[in-house]
């Protein structure tokens, strides 16, 4: 069984990358599962409660599941043609403290894919991320790219994913980096 975890990096109740996550979820080829995880519990980044508390639970308890998935799909939104505050600083927080980078991303197989009610599906948020990405020494799967614009057609009112021509891509998707993250080497296996 081929083992990813998949992470919207949007807060809101009604939020189209949580609902393409979960749509995800939903379209997962045999024999692979994509575990749904939030970072709705990770507090804002603070070198001080590092330094006295060290790492919160909530960030432990996600550093952990990555470290345990065979990839890491991201569903990035786009604020201001880059990424999110909230999820910019989950992922700072996921990376400390530094020592801990190896286990937690080292050649972990990741993918991007966002959704936004405008033109462009997040396409400079998506490009945003890959600094960060090589700084945490991912192994980024660039061959597939889904950039959901227009959401507000794209799901119905329960957050069901509802364009056929977006779910076959979505799937395609999702066969494509599960055969990445099948066959691609992670640090310490
Ligand atoms: C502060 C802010 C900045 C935004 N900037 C962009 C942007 O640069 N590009 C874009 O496509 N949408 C932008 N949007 C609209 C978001 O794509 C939209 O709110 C989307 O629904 C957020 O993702 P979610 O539905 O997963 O919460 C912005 C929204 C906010 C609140």
């Amino acid at each position: 069984m081929t083992k990813l975890i998949g992470i919207s990096g949007s807060l809101r109740r009604g939020s189209y990358n949580t609902a393409l996550l979960h749509a995800a979820a939903g379209l997962m080829p045999e024999g692979a599962e994509l575990a749904v995880h939030t970072i709705r519990d990770i507090p804002l980044y603070d070198g001080d409660v590092e330094a006295s508390a060290g790492i919160p639970a909530p960030v432990t308890a996600l550093k952990d599941a990555i470290a345990a998935a065979d990839g890491l799909l991201l569903v990035t939104p786009e604020y201001n043609n880059s990424i999110p505050g909230v999820f910019k600083n989950a992922i700072d927080w996921l990376s400390r403290p530094p020592a801990d980078i190896p286990r937690v991303f080292s050649r972990k197989p990741v993918a991007l894919i966002g959704a936004s009610p405008g033109s462009f599906g997040t396409i400079l948020s998506q490009a945003a991320w890959l600094p960060v990405l090589r700084t945490l020494g991912v192994t980024f799967w660039s061959e597939g790219r889904l950039l959901v614009s227009r959401a507000g057609s794209v799901f119905d009112q329960n957050g069901a994913l509802v364009d056929a021509k977006i779910k076959e891509q979505l799937a395609t998707l999702l066969n494509g980096f599960v055969e990445f993250a099948r066959i691609e080497p992670q640090s310490g296996q």
